[in-house]
């Protein structure tokens, strides 16, 4: 595999492949030098348009985690402020020499274009509405680690699926691998195109929240004007909210999961984040393991550099 644009890019042999390699780098990671060399030599390289913590810093700490060099980039300290445009900084970047890019845009679709303007290997770290593949697998992960398996499991996605590109590639992944989606949302939060999704549609989340091994939640996506599509932030949190009264009511062992950044009492009530049913910093820890196995499996050529391999 050369890219990762999209969780179709891997389907189930090769979400189960990542959690397998995620299983080794785990124990990598719990090393007193969480250090491999199977990336000795390679450089990757960020390029994120948009704004990040978690996918950022943890592609980076992956990337360094298996001897890889690394390549920041930051839009508001570059030449896209001069009005470069990105095939023109992609071709820059590439005359570096970079094996792997890391793209991050608020446009759907750019990640793709980006393969045809460089001969690295591409990883879609978020586009637009489109995609997040690599939050959907640190999402199978975590699960599979809490649960067992993902398969058979019944997952409620809640809330600002419209614009959600992380509601997109979990879909896609929970699905391929065998759990049944409900999504609940207002109906204007819902992408028009859902009937053609493998889900089930709910508007009531109090119907279904006591018949679900998961519920994952999405933030409220204010910059991508929400708010015109709800009556208030107040109403929301009232009719979609994932309160107290509601966390109490989720089966025995049931997850609550979510990708971050959250509005803590907006989607989810801040004591709930606090439950050890929680999953969110699970979700970021995992998160390292998982992109480890994603740089690994597009970039590793030599077998004798195997994660199982010694710390360099
Ligand atoms: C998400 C994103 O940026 O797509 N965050 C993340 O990567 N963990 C979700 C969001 O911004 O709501």
């Amino acid at each position: 595999m050369k890219h990762l644009l999209s969780i179709n890019d891997l389907g189930a042999d090769g979400i189960n492949e990542v959690c397998r390699l995620a299983d080794l780098f785990t124990e990598v990671s719990q090393r007193p030098i969480p250090k491999v060399p199977a990336l000795r030599g390679k450089t990757v390289a960020m390029l994120f348009y948009e704004d990040s913590t978690r996918t950022r810093l943890s592609f980076e700490v992956a990337a360094r985690r298996l001897s890889a060099d690394v390549m920041g980039f930051s839009v508001s300290s570059s030449s896209v402020n001069k009005g470069e445009s990105v095939r023109d900084t992609v071709n820059t970047i590439s005359a570096m020499g970079p094996d792997a890019l890391v793209v991050r845009h608020r446009s759907a679709g750019v990640p793709h274009q980006v393969t045809g303007w460089t001969s690295a290997g591409v990883i879609n770290a978020g586009d637009g509405w489109h995609e997040h593949p690599t939050q959907a697998l640190l999402d199978c992960y975590t699960i599979r680690d809490r649960l067992g398996s993902v398969a058979g499991r019944r997952i409620v996605i809640l809330g600002d699926i419209k614009h959600s590109r992380v509601a997109r590639s979990c879909v896609m992944a929970f699905t391929s691998l065998g759990a049944k989606v409900t999504l609940v949302a207002p109906p204007t939060l819902l992408p028009p195109a859902v009937d053609s999704w493998p889900v089930d549609v709910s508007f009531s989340l109090d119907a279904v929240l006591s018949d679900c091994d998961v519920v994952y939640g999405l933030r409220v996506q204010h910059e991508r004007q929400a708010e015109a599509l709800l009556p208030s932030l107040r109403e929301y949190t009232a009719q979609w909210g994932l309160t107290v009264d509601r966390a109490a009511r989720l089966p025995v062992g049931a997850l609550v999961m979510h990708p971050g950044p959250v509005n803590r009492g907006v989607e989810i009530a801040p004591e709930v984040l606090d439950q050890p049913n929680a999953t969110l910093n699970e979700q970021v820890r995992h998160g390292v393991a998982v992109r480890m196995a994603v740089l690994y499996l597009l970039l590793a050529a030599d077998p004798d550099l195997h994660p199982e391999g010694e710390a360099s």
